[in-house]
């Protein structure tokens, strides 16, 4: 895609209409003790919640889909696009370790063998950290002119006691993982959704974007009005990722037959606790009753990407003029997002910043729904 320099929009929105009213700069005591209740009641009756799920989750027929997988070398994600491949689908790693995928492949294949076709499985180069390895995925996949069915945006980072980190691109690493580069990548693909409708975008988020706050005049957390953590990071660029993918699913129109549905795994044990101490890896150990296997953590996921009544689910909120896009929780169940999150003037503000920081139009979306094609400030350098 061509370098752009300005982006131009003739919509208004919400936001600006009402950018009279006072700036919000943090969460109130009662909503982030809410956030903090919601995260502890999850950690302590996750299991109890989701006591009435299959493990494994079992699956629809999934032969006819196309799906892409990010970060799908480890964890949650790795297990999801196992799965997915084992049921018959089309599964794509979309992965910055490239190796890494295509050893698994191998492994999968291997352990596979004799119980029918070969998995039709395949890897792809993706690092979230760059944009323009985005922009550069997204139209070598586009370029194939084939259907995309499912997007699973689920690969992330949560750098915990890690000091604050930027991309190359110049921006806060939680929130170019977590929100910005899947934002990116989840417009990018519209095309190959609308081939695909009814198609699906599944972004996995988490139950820590209760105690998330978005300040879209300070998305890198640089101002000093707050000291950075990574857990302020964490919790930010998740609830940014619901409050865009409001926005996101309101703009997509119903005949483009695309859905944008976040779910939150539960508390699961995977590499995400790479960066945590050898003490409190250890604890992670002697708590298995509390916390999720990968595979009991991708089933919210798994569900929310096949259930065929997710459909329905989506077409009555979207009826409803529901402010937040479709969350499903740990226990495959509609679950409603923060308080925070259902604040439609800034979920469109941070929707505009998002489009700004990743370098689109304000009317990308509009125009890509129309077949048009749409210019990206990022993609142009190759490395
Ligand atoms: N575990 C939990 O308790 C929990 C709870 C709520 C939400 N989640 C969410 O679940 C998702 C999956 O996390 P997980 O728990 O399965 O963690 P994980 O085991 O650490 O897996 C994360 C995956 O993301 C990939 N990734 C990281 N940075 C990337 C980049 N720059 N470009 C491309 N891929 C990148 C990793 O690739 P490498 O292998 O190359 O590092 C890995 O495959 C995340 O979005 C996380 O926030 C997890």
């Amino acid at each position: 895609m061509e370098k752009e320099t300005e982006t131009t929009s003739s919509l208004t929105s919400p936001a600006e209409v009402k950018s009279n009213n006072k700036q919000k700069e943090a969460l109130g005591w009662m909503e982030w003790l809410r956030g903090w209740f919601a995260v502890s009641y999850e950690f302590m009756f996750q299991r109890i919640l989701a006591s009435h799920l299959q493990n494994p989750l079992p699956l629809p027929p999934v032969n006819d889909l196309t799906c892409i997988v990010t970060g799908s070398t480890s964890g949650i994600g790795r297990e999801i696009a196992r799965q997915l491949a084992e049921s018959g689908a089309h599964v794509v790693m979309a992965v910055r370790n490239l190796k890494a995928a295509n050893e698994l492949i191998q492994k999968w294949q291997e352990e596979w063998s004799g119980r029918g076709l070969p998995l039709n499985i395949e890897a792809m180069e993706l690092d979230l950290l760059s944009l323009d390895s985005v922009v550069r995925f997204a139209e070598a996949w586009n370029a194939r002119l084939g259907p995309l069915h499912v997007l699973i945006n689920n690969a992330g980072i949560f750098s915990i006691g890690e000091p604050q980190k930027f991309s190359k691109d110049g921006y806060e690493e939680h929130m170019q993982v977590n929100h910005l580069a899947p934002a990116l990548l989840s417009i990018l693909l519209l095309p190959s959704l609308i081939r695909g409708s009814p198609s699906r975008i599944i972004n996995v988020n988490s139950v820590m974007h209760y105690v998330g706050f978005v300040d879209t005049e300070d998305m890198n957390v640089v101002s000093g009005k707050r000291k950075f953590t990574s857990l302020l990071g964490y919790s930010s660029s998740k609830l940014a990722q619901v409050k865009f993918s409001s926005i996101l699913q309101k703009r997509l129109p119903a005949e483009a037959g695309i859905n944008v549905i976040c779910v939150s795994p539960g508390i699961v044990h995977t590499n995400v606790a790479r960066d945590l101490s050898k003490l409190v890896q250890a604890a992670y150990h002697f708590i298995p009753y509390f916390i999720f296997s990968p595979q009991e953590g991708s089933r919210s996921t798994l569900f929310s990407a096949t259930d065929p009544q997710m459909q329905e689910y989506c077409d009555l909120l979207r009826a409803d003029d529901w402010p937040v896009c479709p969350f499903i929780s740990q226990e495959c169940r509609p679950a409603n997002p923060s308080e925070e999150a259902h604040n439609l003037e800034t979920s469109y503000k941070v929707w505009e910043k998002t489009l700004e920081l990743v370098g689109l139009p304000l009317d990308a979306v509009e125009r890509l729904v129309e077949g048009e094609e749409v210019k990206c400030r990022y993609g142009a350098q190759q490395e």
